[in-house]
């Protein structure tokens, strides 16, 4: 038996200045199963080559994504794509991830999936004609303590869920940081690029996904407050919306970007008719039970057993994703290059014909995606209408 194949990406976005492109390529040479060998990486066709040519390991550069993904058809098999990494600005995710998918290549998406929920519900309908397999980039599910969490809560260890509060803090745009000539703030503050929410399309969708990957449950209802606290902005900077869940519990899912001190801040708390469960990204390494009556439990990454008192059975597939020991902190690159590790044992999958079954369970799917536009859509219309409850499309 022999090593598998390198797995080829391609990489949509990354040049001049970027941030996020960067990450994303450090995962996907975390396990070295995986390789950048191609990249579009501006949307000026000059720029994309020039940036190209002084990537930091040898790729293959081309003018834009039309061309890199027609040139695949033209490639031996072994040197074609085995999927794409669209890392853009919003506006620029659909079209992409669109021809890759009518090209047969699965795709790793950035979130917010799309623009607006029409253009998520075309992809959610290509990539269901097509089966190739499709990620959304919710890093924070590629951390162990959020499978721990999600398996805590979903075998009823802390009860029924009656009230959740997730929310993702920030302080970077409490000034007017898009005037400033920050590239990140510049499209995220400009509605025709980051769509019809800034702060809740961001990084709301994040606190979004965490509630339903941890908890299962669904957001039903909402009533929501979008809110500029920064003079002259055109989107909110500030977001919160109070929620219904599928089980009747109720919920907070909020985001800002103004809070001073803030850094990335995304923190859950779950709260059970037997317990609570906290976990907090930038403590990313433990998960903090309290139980009536009780000292509290707090659970390390890399330290935990069956059946201690609290925790019954844990699942084989949990214990057995690798880890370093604990108290070797595991991080963000950490969490990107899980979702891009669980992603590629699916693209094998599909590349060799076998049915493929993108469930969520690993890493958020097209529907996960489409989901988070839903709730955006249903936000901004509810505060339109001075927070009226308001249905998930
Ligand atoms: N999952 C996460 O944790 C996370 C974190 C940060 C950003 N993001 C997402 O990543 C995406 C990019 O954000 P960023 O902060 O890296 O932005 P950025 O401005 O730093 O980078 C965007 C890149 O896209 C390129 N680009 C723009 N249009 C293009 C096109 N048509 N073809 C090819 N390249 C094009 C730009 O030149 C730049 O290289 C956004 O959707 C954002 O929401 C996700």
């Amino acid at each position: 038996m022999s090593s598998p194949r390198t797995l080829n990406v391609g990489l949509i976005g990354g040049g001049g200045g970027a941030f996020f492109a960067h990450p994303h390529q450090k995962a996907i040479h975390f396990d070295g199963t995986r390789r950048v060998v191609a990249a579009a990486l501006r949307s000026n066709p000059q720029a994309a080559l020039e940036d190209a040519a002084i990537w930091p390991y040898p790729i293959k550069g081309y003018a834009s994504y039309d061309a890199m993904i027609d040139a695949q058809q033209h490639l031996p098999q072994s040197e074609r794509l085995d999927y794409v990494v669209v890392v853009t600005p919003n506006h620029a995710h659909f079209a992409p991830a669109l021809k890759a998918i009518e090209a047969g290549i699965p795709v790793f998406c950035e979130k917010p999936l799309t623009l607006n929920l029409k253009e998520a519900e075309q992809l959610a309908a290509a990539v269901e004609k097509s089966k190739v397999p499709f990620a959304v980039a919710h890093t924070y599910l590629g951390h162990w303590s959020t499978r721990l969490a999600r398996h805590i809560v979903q075998s009823g260890l802390i009860g029924d869920v009656r009230w959740v509060d997730s929310s993702y803090i920030q302080g970077w745009l409490a000034g007017k940081t898009e005037d400033a000539g920050v590239q990140q703030a510049e499209w995220r503050t400009d509605p025709k690029k980051t769509g019809a929410s800034n702060c809740g399309g961001d990084i709301g969708t994040h606190a979004l996904m965490q509630l339903r990957y941890v908890t299962g449950l669904e957001i039903s209802k909402l009533s929501a407050r979008l809110e500029a606290l920064v003079a002259g902005r055109s989107l909110d900077d500030h977001f919160t919306t109070y929620c219904e869940l599928s089980n009747g519990a109720k919920a907070l899912v909020r985001a800002s970007q103004v809070c001073i001190g803030h850094k990335n801040d995304l923190s859950i708390e779950v709260n059970g008719s037997l317990g609570t469960l906290v976990w907090r990204q930038e403590e990313s390494e433990a998960v903090k039970i309290m139980l009536p009556g009780q000292p509290d439990r707090v659970y390390w990454r890399g330290e935990v057993a069956s059946n201690d008192g609290f925790l019954g059975d844990l699942p084989e597939d949990l214990m057995s994703q690798p880890t370093l020991p604990s108290g070797h902190v595991e991080g963000f690159h950490d969490a990107l290059a899980r979702l891009h590790r669980d992603f590629e044992v699916d693209v094998r999958a599909f590349n060799s014909g076998e049915a493929v079954n993108c469930d969520g369970s690993k890493y958020a799917n097209v529907e996960d995606g489409r989901v988070g536009l839903a709730f955006i859509e249903a936000a901004v219309a509810s505060s339109a209408n001075d927070g009226a409850w308001t249905q998930l499309g």
